[in-house]
C-alpha cells in the first residue's frame, strides 16, 4: 500500500513485561480492547509500537525478550525491534496512570462524573508523561525519516485513546521545528461525552486543544464525534461544520470520523473451530467476558440473573451464569471495593439458589487464554453484553464470530455501548432496569431456534466484513493515505 510508515502509540504495549525468578524479563499478555484490535494494525503493517511495558527497568536499555513460540496472543508476531518502550519514573507514573487517567478521564468520559476526582497535580503528571511520550515517538519518528525506511510517504503517527490526548500537539510543534514530515492521527477507545459532561473537567480547553494537533480524530461512532465537535465549538470557539464533521483550529482543519473498530474475525473463527471442548454440561450457558470494572454493569447483571431465577423458576438447574471477570486496575480503591461486592453478590446468589447438582453461577476471577475464550464464546447459548457505558465492546464481536455451531445461541447488548448502535439483530437491554433486563434474558433463553439463525447469520455477516483489516483501512482512508485504487475498493 501507500501507507508509507505506521508509528502506534498507546499506553499500553500488548505485553506486559514480569521478571521471572531467575530474574529474566518475560512476556505476558495485556487484557482489553485496545490491544486485541491494534495489536493486528501494527502487525500487518509492520508498524513501530511506541508504550508501556508495564515494568519501570532500571536499565532502559535492557533488551526486550521475543514472544514465546507457543504464544497465540496478538502480541506473538510482534518483534522487539519493532517496540519502543516509554521509562517513567514510577511515582509520576502512578500520578498519572492512576490518578488521572483511571481515577478521572475513564469515569468522567463513561458519563459517571461522581466517581472522577479532580486533582491539578495528577493533572500536571499527566500532562509530564504525555510530553515524554511524545519526545519517545519524536525520537522514533527521526529515525525511521533517517534510515530511508519511510519511503517517499511522510510516516503516520497513530496515538491512541485517553491517556494521551496532549502528545500530538508536542509531536507537531517539534516536527515542524525540526521540518520532520509525518501525519498525525488519534482513535479514541471510549465514549466522548457531552459538553456539559466534559466542561467539568477544569483543564478542559487544554485536551480540546491537545486532541486537535491531529490531522483527523476518530471514535467509535457518530454520537462521539458529535460531542467532540460541540466540545471544540462551546469550549474553544472553534468554527465548526456538523454535517462534514470539521473543525477549524491554529488555522487548519481538522476532520473528525466514526470509525467503528472490528475485530480479527477470521482469527477468531479458527480459534473457535480448533479450541478443545471445555464446558462438559447439559445447562445453557449465558456467557459474561468483561474486565473487572464498574462501567461493565456487572451488579445489574448478577441481579438481573437472580430475578430471571426467581420469576422464571423454570430455569432452575437448567441454566448456569459463566462469569469471567478480568482483574483490572487494582490499585484504585474503586476496583476494589467493585471486586468485594462482586464476590458478595455472587456467593449470596449462589447461597440462594444452590442445589446438590447445581450452582447458578460459576465466576472466574482471572484471565482466560484465547483458546478457552473462543471455547466458551463457541459453546455458550446467550452472550450477555450489557455495559452501563462502553466505547464499543469488543467482546460482544467475539461471541458473534465463535457462534459456528448451528443453530446458534444469542447476543444480549446494552443500548449504552458502542456495539449496540451497531449490532442491530441482537436483543437490546437496558441495565438499568433490572426486571426488565431479566426478562430479555427469559427471551433469549426461549427463542424459536430459525429467529436465533436468522438474527446470528446477520450479526456474523456484518462483523465479518467491518472486521479490524476494514477498521485500518477506514482509519488510512480517512488520513487520506490510501491511493484513489484503494480507496475505491473499499
Ligand atoms: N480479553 C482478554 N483477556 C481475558 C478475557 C478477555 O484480553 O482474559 C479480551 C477480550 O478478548 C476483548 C478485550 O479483552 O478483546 C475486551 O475488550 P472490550 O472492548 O470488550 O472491553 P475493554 O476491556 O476494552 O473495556
Ligand atoms: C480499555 C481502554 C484501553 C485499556 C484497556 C485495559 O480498553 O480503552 O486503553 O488498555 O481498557 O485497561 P488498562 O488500564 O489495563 O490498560
Amino acid at each position: 500500500t501507500s501507507t508509507g510508515s505506521m508509528i502506534v502509540v498507546s499506553n499500553r504495549l500488548p505485553f506486559v513485561l514480569k521478571r521471572n525468578e531467575e530474574g529474566k524479563l518475560e512476556r505476558t499478555a495485556s487484557a482489553g480492547g485496545l490491544v486485541t484490535a491494534v495489536a493486528p494494525v501494527v502487525i500487518n503493517t509492520n508498524g513501530l509500537w511506541v508504550g508501556w511495558p508495564g515494568i519501570h527497568l532500571e536499565d532502559p536499555n535492557e533488551p526486550i525478550p521475543e514472544s514465546r513460540p507457543d504464544d497465540i496472543t496478538p502480541t506473538a508476531g510482534l518483534k522487539s525491534e519493532k517496540v519502543v518502550t516509554v521509562q517513567v519514573d514510577p511515582v509520576k507514573f502512578d500520578d498519572y496512570y492512576n490518578g488521572c487517567c483511571n481515577a478521572t478521564f475513564w469515569p468522567l468520559f463513561h458519563s459517571m462524573p461522581d466517581r472522577a476526582i479532580f486533582r491539578g497535580d495528577k493533572y500536571k503528571a499527566y500532562t509530564e508523561v504525555n510530553k515524554e511520550f511524545a519526545d519517545r515517538t519524536f525520537e522514533a519518528l527521526k529515525r525511521l525519516v533517517k534510515s530511508g525506511e519511510a519511503e517517499n510517504e511522510p510516516p503516520l503517527i497513530w496515538i491512541h485513546d485517553y491517556h494521551l490526548m496532549l502528545a500530538a500537539n508536542w509531536i507537531r510543534q517539534t516536527a515542524e521545528e525540526e521540518e520532520v514530515p509525518c501525519k498525525l492521527g488519534f482513535f479514541l477507545h471510549i465514549p466522548f461525552p457531552p459538553w456539559d459532561i466534559f466542561r467539568l473537567f477544569p483543564w478542559a480547553d487544554e485536551i480540546l486543544q491537545g486532541m486537535l494537533g491531529c490531522d483527523m480524530v476518530g471514535f467509535h461512532i457518530t454520537d462521539y464525534c458529535l460531542n467532540f465537535v460541540d466540545c471544540c465549538q462551546r469550549s474553544l470557539g472553534c468554527r465548526v461544520d456538523r454535517k462534514n464533521l470539521l473543525v477549524e483550529h491554529g488555522g487548519r482543519t481538522v476532520r473528525v470520523r466514526p470509525l467503528p473498530i472490528g475485530i480479527p474475525f477470521d482469527r477468531f473463527v479458527e480459534l473457535a473451530h480448533t479450541a478443545p471442548k471445555l464446558l462438559s454440561t447439559n445447562q445453557k450457558i449465558i456467557l459474561g467476558v468483561d474486565r473487572l470494572d464498574y462501567t461493565k454493569g456487572l451488579v445489574n447483571r448478577l441481579k438481573s440473573f437472580e430475578t430471571l431465577l426467581e420469576k422464571h423458576p423454570e430455569h432452575k438447574e437448567k441454566v448456569s451464569l459463566l462469569q469471567i471477570a478480568v482483574p483490572s486496575r487494582t490499585d484504585v480503591k474503586e476496583y476494589q471495593e467493585l471486586k468485594e461486592e462482586i464476590d458478595q453478590l455472587v456467593g449470596r446468589i449462589n447461597g440462594r439458589f444452590t442445589t446438590p447438582n447445581w450452582s447458578p453461577i460459576r465466576y472466574i476471577f482471572g484471565c482466560v487464554s484465547q483458546d478457552e475464550l473462543a471455547a466458551f464464546y463457541r459453546e455458550a447459548y446467550v452472550g450477555l453484553v450489557t455495559p452501563l457505558r462502553d466505547g464499543m465492546n469488543l467482546v460482544a464481536k467475539e461471541f458473534v464470530a465463535c457462534q459456528i455451531n448451528t443453530p446458534p445461541g444469542v447476543l444480549i447488548v446494552s443500548p449504552f455501548a458502542g456495539a449496540g448502535e451497531t449490532m442491530h439483530e441482537a436483543l437490546i437491554c437496558n441495565p438499568y432496569e433490572i426486571d426488565s433486563a431479566a426478562e430479555v434474558i427469559h427471551r433469549a433463553l426461549t427463542m424459536p431456534e430459525d429467529e436465533r439463525i436468522l438474527r446470528m447469520n446477520y450479526l456474523r455477516r456484518r462483523e465479518k466484513l467491518n472486521d479490524v483489516n476494514y477498521w485500518t483501512k477506514s482509519f488510512l482512508s480517512a488520513m487520506g493515505s490510501l491511493s484513489a485504487q484503494e480507496d475505491h475498493d473499499e
